[in-house]
């Protein structure tokens, strides 16, 4: 019997993250999830339109979705300190957060994910891999052994991230972005697309380039 979720957020994650969920089965070829709809704050007038057009109902804001029946959600928004703030709404009312994965991505050995994670189709996490909570890992995104991540950690499309690595909280990488093995990337840091970390990068940091370098200190993710 599939379960009902709601996913928080009209935007392209959001709606990707319905795609991870309705590719979803048991044994048996049962669907997982029963995907009630979607809700979102501030929805702009193209996203209501494609939602409507994929057959998904607009549930209204979060207060609209926490004043109604609890059910399982995901929130799929990019942004770590947006999604951060969105989930502690769910949280503070008792919700539980689903975890998705895509049929299409591939995971090894002792890799454990926590609440609220969303990986996409053709990402890859090999071994003993940490998870955080309401991690996103996008579409052909890797992660290398050993290698751990913090809470709302997003890991944008064909990032890769090496072995012995540790992501901290609120970290976003950008697409394409690369960090070589036994890096650390600090809380709140932002790896910019296409970037190759050769170091560590320092808390709240945005870096950009090969080798990647700061262009800004202070939260930025
Ligand atoms: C790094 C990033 C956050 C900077 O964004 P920003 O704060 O708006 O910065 P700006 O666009 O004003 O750029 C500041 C400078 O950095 C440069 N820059 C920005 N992003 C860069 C990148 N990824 N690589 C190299 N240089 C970059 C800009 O050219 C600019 O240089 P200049 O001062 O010489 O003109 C952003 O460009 C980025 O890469 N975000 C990743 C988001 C992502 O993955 N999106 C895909 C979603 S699926």
């Amino acid at each position: 019997m599939p379960e009902d979720l709601i996913i928080v957020g009209a935007g392209g994650f959001g709606r990707e993250a319905v795609d991870v969920a309705e590719a979803m089965r048991s044994a048996d070829g049962t669907p997982t999830w029963n995907v009630l709809g979607v809700a979102d704050d501030r929805p702009s007038e193209p996203n209501l339109t494609r939602l409507s057009a994929r057959g998904l109902r607009y549930l209204g804001t979060t207060s609209d979705v926490l004043a109604g029946a609890m059910s399982a959600y995901v929130v799929g928004i990019g942004s770590p300190a947006t999604r951060r703030d969105l989930v502690g709404l769910f949280d503070r009312q008792g919700w539980s957060a689903a975890v998705l994965v895509h049929p299409a991505a591939s995971l090894g050995t002792e890799v454990m994910l926590g609440p609220g994670t969303v990986i996409c189709a053709g990402a890859r996490l090999t071994t003993n891999i940490r998870l955080g909570q309401h991690v996103h890992v996008n579409p052909n995104a890797t992660i290398g052994h050993d290698t751990t991540l913090g809470d709302f950690v997003s890991v944008n499309p064909a990032a890769s991230i090496s072995g012995d690595c540790t992501v901290e909280d609120g970290v976003l990488i950008g697409v394409q972005g690369v960090v070589l093995n036994r890096l650390t990337v600090g809380t709140d840091a932002l790896v910019g697309a296409a970037a190759c970390v050769t170091s560590d990068v320092a808390p709240g940091t945005t870096v950009v380039g090969v080798p990647a370098r700061t262009i800004r200190a202070g939260v930025s993710a």
